[in-house]
């Protein structure tokens, strides 16, 4: 969590400090991204006055389109996806700071027509020169736009401070998200690159950090001592959609594990860091999958399982096989689903599995990690009607029905001894007023203001691929080998059971909600 999301969780919206004047340039502008999440985004941080009065969106895309076309474009984008009710005066102020450059990503002279746009619009909006560029474009065209930005040194912070936000997927495995921070970071300094992960975003996830560390309650807990194991899920119920070229290309490991299930998993496994800083959250993050375990070829057969949706029911709704969707390859290997067993090797963890599952077409969508406490000595119990101890869990929902709940014991009231499960729920509903927000909103602000806590470091992003390179090496030579086809609508593979079953242990059932 940043220094600033910390404080200012219940502050009111005067409390909050204005981001610093700035142009916000997108590149892709005409794109989905910027229609269905930047817009939205931007909007709401103007409507929360969190945006400076100089502030300026720069759109630089390969249609051509004059200002008047761009704004009509940013405007449709915020009616359609803004899921509230839009202030007519918001909406002006907005699209009169926005304004377009046609060109392709690669061609030089276009860069010098968008210095020339931030000269024009910097000076009438008074920016001092602080530039976020945005890669709201496809991965193909990051390091062209980097090469281009670095040649026409539109990236020296001689006239105000210039920052490069760059969108998922950073990389594909290892080797390319290694050459990607090697070309960012010949152009650009670690300190001006903001490489975005939308899970961190997310209110639940950074309470995470709040959960463990401003309470004196769980974190003498938190340890190989007390927890018997962790389950990190992800679950989607809806399949593959439109999205069929690059989800067939991309699978769920890379999609989901090497950066939102890694980042959560860090922020329960890390250390506590010496301050809020960016630097000493990321670098204790980052030590945590610095110390997974690696994986030899035999580990990768027992310690991850794939699937991939067949046909089935969803909210009594038919959907067909993944093999089937409009753009995947009929005879596709592609898995849709992905658990791993990881060890952390640290003295923390040492012991402790990490369970890790995430898939498109399950039963129910279901983001949430679930700390499973050892279990107290039956021995008191033998001679009572007591037969079995309900299990201590921690379930923080990520989403949806953003909550914590707390798993015990308790005595069933009566004469005889029995006990039953039951759980304490705190919801964030029932305490704050909750806003619609895309996630990206705090992400946005906080590179506007400097603070890159919530973005991921090189070595973060590196660890990560690391980690499930072994996965990548060995599916990629043996295609078909394991992939399970489960039935969409279900539990996902029963390959998957195997895998807790096997240590004595099992998943929380995605589809109803566990009794306590
Ligand atoms: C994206 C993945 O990064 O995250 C998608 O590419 C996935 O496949 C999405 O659906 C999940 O995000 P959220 O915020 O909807 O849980």
């Amino acid at each position: 969590m940043s220094s600033r999301g910390l404080m200012a969780a219940r502050a009111k919206t005067s409390d909050i400090k204005q981001a610093d004047p700035c142009s916000f340039v997108i590149f892709g502008a005409s794109g989905d991204l910027t229609a269905r999440l930047l817009m939205p985004t931007i909007y709401r941080l103007a409507a929360a006055k969190q945006l400076s009065d100089s502030f300026a969106i720069v759109g630089f895309a390969h249609s051509d389109r004059s200002d008047d076309n761009f704004r009509e474009l940013l405007h449709k984008g915020l009616t359609d996806h803004a899921g509230q009710k839009l202030s007519a005066k918001i909406v002006t102020w907005l699209l009169d700071r926005a304004s377009y450059v046609q060109g392709e990503f690669e061609d030089a002279a276009a860069y010098d027509r968008l210095e020339a746009k931030l000269n024009e619009v910097e000076k009438k909006r008074k920016i001092p020169g602080n530039r976020v560029y945005y890669l709201a474009t496809p991965p193909s065209a990051f390091v062209p736009i980097v090469k281009c930005l670095g040649d026409k040194n539109l990236t020296h912070e001689d006239k105000g401070w210039r920052r490069i936000i760059v969108e998922k997927p950073f990389g594909t495995d290892l080797a390319s998200a290694k050459d990607l921070n090697k070309k960012l970071l010949s152009v650009f300094a670690e300190s001006q690159i903001y490489r975005i992960d939308h899970f961190l975003g997310k209110e639940t996830v950074q309470n995470i950090m709040a959960l463990r560390f401003a309470n004196g309650l769980f974190e003498s807990l938190w340890n190989r001592d007390r927890i018997d194991h962790v389950q990190i899920t992800a679950a989607e119920s809806v399949g593959v959609e439109s999205r069929g070229k690059f989800y067939d290309e991309t699978g769920a490991l890379r999609d989901m594990v090497p950066n939102h299930l890694f980042q959560i998993m860090s922020l329960v496994a890390m250390e506590p860091p010496t301050s809020f800083v960016a630097d000493a959250v990321r670098a204790e993050k980052a030590k945590v999958l610095a110390a997974v375990r690696p994986f030899s070829s035999d580990d990768v057969m027992r310690d991850a399982v794939r699937g991939q949706y067949g046909a089935g029911t969803i909210d009594g709704k038919k959907i067909e096989a993944y093999r089937k969707s409009q753009d995947v390859d009929r005879g596709s290997t592609t898995e849709t689903y992905t658990a791993l067993r990881l060890q952390i090797d640290n003295w923390r963890w040492a012991g402790v599995p990490f369970y890790l599952r995430t898939g498109k077409a399950l039963a129910a969508r279901r983001t949430e990690v679930a700390v499973k406490f050892k279990e107290a000595p039956f021995t008191l119990f033998r001679d009572t009607p007591v037969d079995s101890l309900a299990e201590n869990f921690i379930v923080i929902r990520i989403q949806p029905d953003e909550g914590i709940a707390l798993q015990f014991n308790a005595k069933v009231p009566g004469p005889r001894l029995e006990l039953e499960g039951v759980r304490m729920d705190f919801k964030y509903k029932d305490y704050f007023a909750v806003q619609p927000t895309t996630g990206y909103e705090t992400l946005l602000y906080d590179c506007m203001i400097g603070d890159a806590t919530l973005f991921q470091q090189a070595a973060e992003i590196e660890s990560g691929w690391r980690v499930v390179q072994p996965f990548l090496d060995d599916w990629r030579e043996s295609p078909a080998r394991d992939l399970t086809i489960y039935p969409a609508g279900g539990e996902g593979p029963s390959t998957a059971d195997d895998l807790l079953e096997r240590d004595g242990r099992h998943w929380r059932r995605i589809a109803t909600r566990a009794k306590p």
